[in-house]
C-alpha cells in the first residue's frame, strides 16, 4: 500500500489532499535549481521499503519531466520498493500518429520515458483519439479515471437550462456522458483545425432559451472555444459557459474567451489554474484505494 505521497514541485495542494483522503503522509523532498539551471533534488525520508508515489501536474511537460525523473530515480536509489505516478493530466497524448512524414509519434515515446521510471500510474480522461486506451502506449499498469460525473455535476448545480455543446467529434464521448448524467440536450459541432492556433467549427443554429455549455477534454490555445463562443454569441444566446477537464491556457487563452464573449470558465484541478472549479482528489483518492483494496479514510473536500 503506499504510505508516502510526493509533490513534484506546483502539485503541492492536490497531493496534501489527496494524502488526507487516503491516509498517508506528505513525503518531504526538496526541489529545486541549480544557478545553472540544471535540477536539483533531495529526499529527506526513510524510503527504504517503501511503497511510494510521486503527484505530478504535468503541463508544461518538457520544464516538469526531468525534476520528476530525477525524483524517481532518487527515490528508488534510496530503496523506495514501488513507486507509482499520479499525473491527472497525462500530456503529448495528441502526438498520436506520424502527422507528417518525419515526425516522431511523441505519446508513445513519453509512455515509454514513463515505464523506465515507474510501476503504475494514474490519470484522468487521457486524450484517447486514435489509441482505444492508455494501454496502448504504457507498459505499466495505466488507472484511468474520468471526470465527466464531476463535471455533470458542477453543471446540475450551477447552470439552469444547460444546452450542452461539444465543439468537435472527438468531444463527443464527454458531452454525451455528462448529458447522460445532468439530463441535458446536447449537440456535436463540427470542426476543422487547420494549424496549431487556426481552427474552422461549423456552428448550425441553436434553440433559445437554453445556457450553451461548451465542453471539452482539454482547452489548450482556446482557439477551440473562443471560435464556438464568437459564432453562439452571434446567434444571440446567453454568454456561454465553458467547462473543461484539462485547462491549459496557452497564449493567455483564458482572457482570450473572455474577449470572445464567454461567461463563466470552469476546469477540474488537473492542471493548475485560477478556472479550477471541480476537484478530482475524490476521484483519484478512490481509484488508489480501489486497486490497493483499502478504503479511502477521508472524502470530503480539501
Ligand atoms: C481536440 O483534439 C481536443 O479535444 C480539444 O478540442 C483541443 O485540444 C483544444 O485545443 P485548442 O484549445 O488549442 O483549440
Amino acid at each position: 500500500m503506499t504510505s508516502l505521497l510526493y509533490a513534484l514541485t506546483g502539485a503541492e495542494s492536490l497531493t496534501r489532499s489527496l494524502a488526507r483522503q487516503l491516509g498517508c503522509e506528505v513525503g518531504s523532498a526538496e526541489q529545486r535549481r541549480f544557478p545553472d539551471e540544471e535540477s536539483y533534488v533531495r529526499v529527506a525520508d526513510d524510503v527504504s521499503g517503501k511503497a511510494v508515489a510521486i503527484v505530478a501536474q504535468l503541463d508544461r511537460p518538457d520544464r516538469k519531466l526531468l525534476p520528476l525523473l530525477l525524483l524517481a530515480d532518487t527515490l528508488r536509489d534510496l530503496g523506495a520498493e514501488r513507486i507509482g505516478l499520479i499525473a491527472p493530466y497525462f500530456p503529448y497524448m495528441r502526438q498520436d500518429t506520424r502527422f507528417l512524414p518525419g515526425e516522431g509519434i511523441s505519446s508513445r515515446y513519453f509512455a515509454r520515458i514513463l515505464d523506465n521510471h515507474f510501476e503504475w500510474l494514474l490519470t484522468v480522461d487521457p486524450h484517447l483519439h486514435r489509441y482505444p486506451a492508455l494501454d496502448a502506449i504504457c507498459g505499466i499498469p495505466a488507472e484511468v479515471v474520468t471526470a465527466a460525473p464531476l463535471l455533470a455535476d458542477w453543471i446540475a448545480g450551477n447552470v439552469s437550462a444547460p444546452l450542452l455543446i461539444g465543439p468537435d467529434s472527438e468531444s463527443e464521448q464527454w458531452v454525451a456522458a455528462v448529458a447522460a448524467r445532468c439530463g441535458a440536450p446536447y449537440r456535436v459541432l463540427e470542426k476543422t483545425r487547420r494549424g496549431d492556433r487556426d481552427v474552422v467549427i461549423q456552428v448550425p443554429d441553436m434553440p433559445a432559451g437554453r445556457t450553451p455549455v461548451l465542453i471539452d477534454d482539454i482547452i489548450s490555445t482556446g482557439r477551440t472555444m473562443i471560435e464556438t463562443v464568437r459564432q453562439l454569441k452571434q446567434q444571440g444566446l446567453p454568454a456561454s459557459v465553458c467547462v473543461a477537464v484539462h485547462g491549459i491556457f496557452a497564449d493567455s487563452a483564458d482572457l482570450g474567451l473572455r474577449a470572445a464573449g464567454a461567461g463563466r470558465v470552469v476546469t477540474a484541478n488537473t492542471v493548475v489554474h485560477d478556472s479550477n472549479g471541480i476537484d478530482v482528489a475524490a476521484l483519484l483518492a478512490a481509484e488508489i484505494a480501489r486497486v490497493e483494496g483499502t478504503p479511502a479514510v477521508e472524502a470530503g473536500p480539501a
